[in-house]
């Protein structure tokens, strides 16, 4: 393994589907990883995950016996915030999409690096906030001669972690090259393939991928097909895993209106407005498959 990433120790803040994967993904690849939830719930609900995602993998002969049991072993999940990173080179956080939580959690996470000899690495795991908003919350904190500003960084997985190869890394204003080519050793380290973009709104992934998922709520609402017509003509037509409404489904239709309003916002233009219909369905609580029901129906 190359270690111009110079990481030994990682840590993943929030134990949720994206945190989890990503913690699992750091721990195959043979990093110490510390997860943090302040919820206990969900720090037992992603240790169950792990164990039972990695004894899938023995089963399939994609990971041998000992390689699961050392994973496991190099998995630490705690319930205090920030002590338990302190060892860590990098920390990834992946909690909920609210940039003042995030940038609370950042400056906390400075000033303690700042006290601690090397230069760790913030990241988030953010895949629609800007990343120079959230290292704006750690300006003027100094430690190793440098400012930790420019020790922020994106680092965009895609759900499912295990399984999608791709890590969007998104360079801040003020992120250093250092920072950026630490990063993509790390996300090649891990397995995945890494690809740089700047931080504007919705970086590359969402700025394509979501006024897609829009319009094919537009193309319901407007009755231009059936919701299975809509998502097999594009399964079928351009050869997409899965349909754009079933995406947006798994992705949380929630969390598509919030990356919808957020290209609104940023690039400042009235065809980036979420559809009347896909607000509609988050009113009425269909939030996809986290909530049982989106555009369709599943066994929560
Ligand atoms: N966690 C871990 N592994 C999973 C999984 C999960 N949640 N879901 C499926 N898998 C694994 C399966 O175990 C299986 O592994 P093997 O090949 O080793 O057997 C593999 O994925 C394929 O699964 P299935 O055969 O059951 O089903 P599939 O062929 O339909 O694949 C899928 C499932 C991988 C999710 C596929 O449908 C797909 O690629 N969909 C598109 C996913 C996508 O676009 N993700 C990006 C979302 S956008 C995002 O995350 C970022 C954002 O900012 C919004």
């Amino acid at each position: 393994m190359s270690n111009e990433h110079n990481i030994k120790t990682v840590g993943v803040i929030g134990a949720g589907q994206m945190g989890g994967g990503i913690a699992q993904v750091s721990a195959v690849a043979g990093f110490s990883t510390v997860v943090f939830d302040s919820f206990p719930k969900s720090l037992e609900k992603c240790k169950a995950d792990h164990e039972k995602r990695l004894a899938r993998d023995v089963e399939k002969g994609k990971l041998t016996a000992e390689a699961k049991a050392a994973a496991l072993g190099r998995l630490q999940y705690v319930s205090q915030f920030p002590d338990p990173f302190a060892k860590c080179d990098i920390v990834i956080e992946a909690v909920v999409e609210d940039a003042a939580i995030k940038r609370d959690m950042f400056k906390t996470l400075a000033e303690m690096f700042a006290k601690i000899p090397g230069r760790q690495i913030l990241a988030s795991n953010t895949s629609s906030i800007s990343i120079t908003e959230i290292a704006a919350a750690c300006r003027g904190i100094k430690g190793d001669h440098v400012e930790a500003t420019g020790q922020v960084i994106g680092m965009h997985f895609f759900n499912p972690v295990p399984i999608m190869k791709l890590v969007e890394v998104i360079k801040g204003l003020s992120t250093t090259p250092e920072t950026t080519q630490r990063v993509i050793a790390l996300a090649k380290a891990m397995g995945k393939e890494p690809l740089a973009a700047n931080d504007r709104p919705g970086f590359v992934s969402n700025r394509v991928l979501m006024p897609m998922i829009n319009e094919a709520f537009y193309a319901l609402m407007e009755g231009v097909a059936g919701p299975e017509e809509i998502d097999g003509i594009m399964k079928l037509g351009c050869n997409f895993p899965m349909g754009p409404l079933n995406l947006a489904d798994f992705i949380g239709l929630d969390t598509c209106v919030h990356i919808m309003n957020v290209l609104a916002d940023g690039l400042n233009n009235d065809r980036y407005r979420a559809c009347p219909l896909l607000k509609q369905y988050v009113t009425a609580g269909r939030l996809g498959v986290k909530s049982g029901q989106g555009v369709f129906m599943y066994n929560k």
